[in-house]
């Protein structure tokens, strides 16, 4: 058993929780999207400041929420990177300050692994091997989950990552940051046939491409707006047939992937793992093969700390601790995760 305090702020929410093996005690999320709108998407600078006056009271809602003494606390996880230098740092300097004053191990996180992980926070029962559809606002990636910490990228997208194409297209749309939820909510009431766009051919079973299908989108707005006046604009049409496109391609891949690595179980994560297009259609064709599919609760599909509270759990029972002087990481590879811990097995608690 392993309880966990931890931090999450390596875009646009400062989040933390504390988390039971693969129970959540608290989760608080502090999201920035109101600051961020009027910019139209993250503004770095804002996000940093953002996070420095957001962190502590974040931390102080959560330990009341949980109601727990720091002595029940076995460590300090918290997310290194990829993501915004400044707004990691907030998080990493936090959590050291709190592991040095009540002498825990401090554990860092690779972000992903944290979504890759909201899944367990959902269904605790659930174990390697499985197939994963990481689908967030910078990632798009398939990836053969062999074992805990050993991950095998089967494919990615060459361009946008989905949740990128979904905000973009928004913008394009005229519609507010950020746009999945809302193209989502279009979507149920327009006709996905509306128009043909494209699904993005790349010549990979696993890669995907979404800039074509933006280009397509911008080119048909501009000729409708040319010759349609606004009241006629055919919103949800256009959303429903951009939906139908992204979802298309992602369901393809990941059932060719299933069938391919002749697996049984498919775990969609990230903020477009939300999409209720994309839950659908997931579970139809997953059913038809026979086999399951996990979508972590919506709470645990965009950024929070429960999912790297999870992470840096499994990590601590595998003995698996970080040094004082860990740094952050704007970019890091997800199969490089073993270059954040060393050994310690003296915190070995299996
Ligand atoms: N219902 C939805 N349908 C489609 N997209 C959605 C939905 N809800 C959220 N999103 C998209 O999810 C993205 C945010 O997800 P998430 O928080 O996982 O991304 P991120 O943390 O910014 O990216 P990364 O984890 O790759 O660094 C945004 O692009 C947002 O538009
Ligand atoms: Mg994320």
């Amino acid at each position: 058993m392993a309880v966990i305090l931890a931090l999450e702020t390596s875009c646009d929410e400062t989040a933390c929780a504390i988390i039971r093996d693969r129970e959540v005690l608290a989760s608080v999320v502090s999201s920035q999207i109101e600051v961020h709108k009027r910019y139209g998407g993250v503004v770095p600078e804002v996000a940093s400041r953002q996070h420095v006056l957001t962190i502590n009271p974040v931390i102080e809602e959560t330990l009341a929420t949980a109601s727990i003494r720091w002595e029940a606390i076995d460590g300090i996880g918290v997310t290194c990177g990829p993501g915004l230098v400044g707004s990691l740092l907030t998080g990493v300097m936090a959590a050291k300050t709190l592991a040095w004053i009540h002498q825990k191990p401090l554990i860092a996180v690779h972000h992903l692994e944290g979504h890759l992980y909201s899944a367990f926070l959902t269904q605790p029962a659930l174990e390697p091997p499985f197939l994963c559809l990481l689908v967030s606002g910078g990632h798009t990636m398939l990836i053969h989950i062999r074992d805990h910490g050993h991950y095998e990228i089967l494919g990615q997208t060459r361009d946008d990552a989905a949740g990128e194409a979904y905000d973009k297209t928004a913008r394009l749309l005229g519609l507010p940051y950020p746009g999945g939820p809302e193209i989502d909510r279009l979507a149920k009431e327009g006709n996905p046939r509306a128009f043909a766009f494209p699904k993005g051919k790349v010549d990979h079973p696993y890669d995907t491409s979404f800039s074509g299908l933006k280009t397509a989108v911008r080119r048909t707005v501009e000729q409708l707006r040319s010759q349609r006046p606004s009241e006629e604009f055919p919103l949800s049409d256009l959303c429903a047939s951009f939906q139908k496109a992204v979802v298309e391609v992602l369901v393809e891949k990941s059932m060719r992937a299933l069938e391919h690595l002749n697996l049984s179980t498919l775990v969609v994560c990230g903020g477009v793992a939300a999409n209720r297009g994309l839950r659908a259609r997931l579970e139809q064709e997953s059913k038809q093969r026979g086999a399951a599919v996990v979508f972590p609760a919506f709470a645990y599909c965009t950024d929070n700390a429960a999912m790297i509270g999870c992470v840096a759990a499994q990590k601590y029972k595998q003995g698996l601790v970080s040094n004082w002087d860990i740094g952050v990481f704007s970019r890091m590879e997800l199969e490089q995760t073993s270059s954040l811990y060393c050994c310690n097995p003296e915190i070995r608690k299996l």
